[in-house]
């Protein structure tokens, strides 16, 4: 075990990007914080422009601070976050929570084109997309159907699989672009591709992949997409989400959700709605203008940091787990959940176990006097550990493992119970 704590040093000097670190403050030190890829820690000065901001801008400013900043906010976000994901500046906004975003693009897909029935995903997407399908569809009459793909291995599901599914009746293909649980990452150009060539639109949700590799929307041809901002852009407990379009869709595309924000003129206070021009339209209600604005500390690192080194830092990071698990992790019973192969794995890592769940448990509240370190636990047996680059060292992940190693030989996990708290 030692020799990898002695390349964990090594590779720790080598790390072109270890000065972020201390942007998130001296917490890190005290957590081995494995749970990026869920709720991204809180960057310092989000504190320190949250504070000025409330006394300021709401303190002081009250409602003229509308306009002042605040009415914009959610697409200035938005062209920040463009480059980021490969997105024309004007083809992005903030609002509203993934899951609301997705339902508002499926509805307009569907609206668009009714005589397209069947929209295909697959069972490795993440179940608030499945239920927001099962309730759209429900009672939407004509026929449509939803078709879920079967991963074989409940970890990959390469694109070609695709292929028979998607047929000229089909509306949309929507995908996670990394899976939450496997981390396995969809070739969304070859989607595309076989979408497309059946006329039909891709919708991807990028919660799992934006901030922590390079997104290329316009190049690989996605037409919608959608994502959360409190995982690797570190935006903070319920930051709200973000919608792309692709440009030369957005007249075409109704907004369902009619809303006064998204109306062409919500101060006019007209009877009917029109919409506003560009992406504006998506927005709905007033948006949660303090949410907003603990995102933009987060989209500032991750602009100076660039995604290429950031990328081939989690890659290293992985690759450094996985060596680690083949010594010391599988002969103590774990299996890997995730892709074995860098280029289809997002940043995180599935490891599972019988009892990964008091393994999770005992990590994050050690009884003997040890940093926690906090993974989380993916029913039914995944320990999910995320490679953050932007604050994570390779002695954090030695770290991690020997903790693993510590609590299975000891069986300190079995002080745990089975009975879990409600988020994990
Ligand atoms: C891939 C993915 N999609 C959607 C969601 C749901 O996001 P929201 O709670 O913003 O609706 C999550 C939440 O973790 C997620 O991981």
């Amino acid at each position: 075990m030692q020799e990898y704590g002695t390349k964990a040093r090594e590779m720790d000097e080598q790390d072109a990007l270890a000065g972020f670190r201390k942007a998130f403050g001296t917490v890190l030190d005290e957590v081995i914080y494995l749970d990026g890829n869920s709720l991204g820690p809180l960057p310092r000065k989000t504190l320190l422009m949250l504070d000025h901001k409330v006394r300021e801008e709401w303190g002081q400013g009250m409602i003229r601070s509308w306009n002042k900043g605040w009415f914009d906010l959610p697409l200035r976000l938005g062209r920040k976050l463009a480059p980021l994901i490969g997105a024309g500046e004007d083809e992005v906004i903030f609002c509203d929570s993934v899951t609301v975003n997705f339902m508002k693009l499926v509805a307009a897909v569907i609206q668009r084109d009714p005589h397209r029935t069947r929209i295909v995903t697959d069972d490795l997407n993440f179940p608030s997309n499945f239920y927001a399908l099962d309730g759209l569809l429900k009672g939407s009459g004509n026929g449509r159907e939803v078709l879920y793909l079967e991963s074989p291995d409940g970890i990959e599901l390469p694109a070609d699989l695709f292929r028979d599914a998607i047929t000229q009746d089909t509306a949309l293909v929507t995908v996670s672009h990394v899976a939450f649980k496997s981390g396995y990452l969809h070739d969304l150009e070859a989607i595309c591709e076989i979408a497309h060539s059946k006329g039909a639109l891709v919708l991807a949700d990028l919660s799992h992949s934006v901030g922590a590799l390079p997104i290329h929307l316009n190049e690989w041809g996605v037409d919608l997409a959608v994502g959360c901002s409190y995982k690797y852009l570190n935006g903070g407990p319920g930051a709200p989400a973000f919608v792309f379009v692709r440009k030369e869709l957005l007249e075409e595309l109704p907004q369902v959700l009619t809303g006064w924000m998204g109306c062409a003129d919500p101060f006019g206070f007209s009877r009917t709605y029109s919409p506003a021009a560009g992406m504006r339209r998506f927005l709905v209600g007033t948006p949660p203008i303090l949410s907003l604005q603990a995102i933009e500390p987060g989209l500032d690192l991750l602009l100076e940091a660039g995604l290429e080194p950031l990328r081939r830092k989690a890659v290293q990071l992985s690759e450094f787990l996985l060596e680690m698990y083949e010594d010391w992790l599988q002969p103590l019973g774990f299996t890997l959940g995730s892709p074995l192969s860098p280029e289809r794995r997002g940043s995180h890592l599935s490891f599972r176990h019988p009892e990964a769940y008091r393994i999770n448990k005992a990590m994050i509240e050690p009884r003997n006097g040890v940093p926690p370190v906090v993974p989380d636990f993916r029913k039914p047996d995944n320990l999910r550990l995320g490679m953050a680059p932007l604050y994570l060292r390779f002695h954090d992940i030695y770290r991690a493992v020997q903790r693993v190693v510590a609590i299975v030989e000891s069986r300190e996990f079995e002080y745990f119970s089975h009975d879990g708290p409600t988020v994990t």
